[in-house]
């Protein structure tokens, strides 16, 4: 496994790969890799001939009071994770490589951006597409991976590769946890260990949702208050948004009906963590 750090260093790998005829697949992250991040690595890894994995913390998709300054970084375990996937090439740049002085073009999200995290982070979205659309057009992979742990921004990268022609084919992963139901995240890392056990009430919470629709529940505000009261049950927790949308255009809904994605933020002490599940309904 290489590591580079120029695009055209990146640029001159692939335009080989590509001569043979080789299919490429793609893993955006922004490192501190775990399992999730694995799986992703390994599902391109067994579909594609060749893998490439970034490692970038995305200045512009973080909000001046966020935590770009301490998003933690460790790039010898990277390296070791990534290669132990199966993959292929690891595109590690400076943000002067990705971001000379004078940049000035954004990419605009709307509709599917607009709620939930959308709605608390006004520059995340814009700053995601933005990046992507340049990792796309260096990498220019066949297919590029996504986890379903960051539901909305999944949707938004769909429906951004639908609106601006990218060929590629955008493939959605199942969400990965801890054995005791967290979801996996960088950020996780930040918990103390109170918070940490604190922390299970997320998944706890949208487990009692579930099993509220699965009994046949159809009234969306009837769920959100039952994940919400069960969340207010943790005192290190408060709630940042509880929300029911549609799994396409990620847009409110009162009933549940048809692919419907369940999602929330929880602040655990500072720490903003966020997790989801997607229900279809057919009745
Ligand atoms: P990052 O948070 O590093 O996540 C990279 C990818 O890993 C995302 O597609 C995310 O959904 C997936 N992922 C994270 N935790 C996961 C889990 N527990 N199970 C399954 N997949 C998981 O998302 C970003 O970086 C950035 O916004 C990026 C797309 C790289 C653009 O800068």
């Amino acid at each position: 496994m290489e590591l580079v750090r120029t695009i055209n260093e990146v640029r001159k790998i692939v335009k080989e790969w590509k001569s043979k005829g080789y299919k490429v697949g793609y893993v955006p992250t922004m490192g501190y890799l775990h399992e999730g991040h694995k799986s992703l690595i390994l599902k391109s890894v067994s579909e594609n001939d060749k893998t490439i994995v970034s490692i970038f913390v995305n200045p512009i998709q973080f909000g001046p009071t966020e935590d770009l300054e301490s998003y933690p970084r460790d790039i010898e375990r990277d390296k070791k994770l990534v290669s132990d996937a199966g993959a292929d090439l690891i595109f590690y740049p400076e943000v002067s490589e990705m971001y000379p002085s004078h940049f000035t073009t954004l990419v605009n999200t709307k509709e599917v951006s607009e709620n939930l995290c959308g709605a608390k982070r006004p520059v995340h979205f814009g700053g995601v597409c933005t990046v992507l659309s340049k990792f796309f057009n260096i990498i220019t992979p066949d297919r590029a991976y996504f986890g379903q742990k960051d539901a909305q921004q999944l949707a938004v990268v769909k429906r951004f590769v639908r609106d601006l022609n990218f060929d590629i084919e955008i493939i959605g992963c199942p969400i990965i946890r801890e054995d005791d139901g967290l979801a996996k995240s960088s950020r996780n890392t930040y918990l103390n260990p109170e918070e940490r056990k604190a922390a299970l009430i997320l998944s706890k919470s949208l487990a009692k949702g579930k099993d509220l629709i699965l009994a046949g529940e159809r009234d969306a505000n009837k769920v959100i208050k039952c994940i919400t009261d069960s969340l207010n049950t943790e005192k290190l927790a408060k709630v940042d948004y509880v929300s029911v949308v549609d799994n396409e255009n990620i847009q409110y809904i009162d009933t549940i009906k048809g692919e419907v994605l369940v999602a929330i933020a929880v602040y655990i002490g500072k720490t903003r963590l966020i997790d989801n599940f997607i229900i279809k309904v057919e009745d």
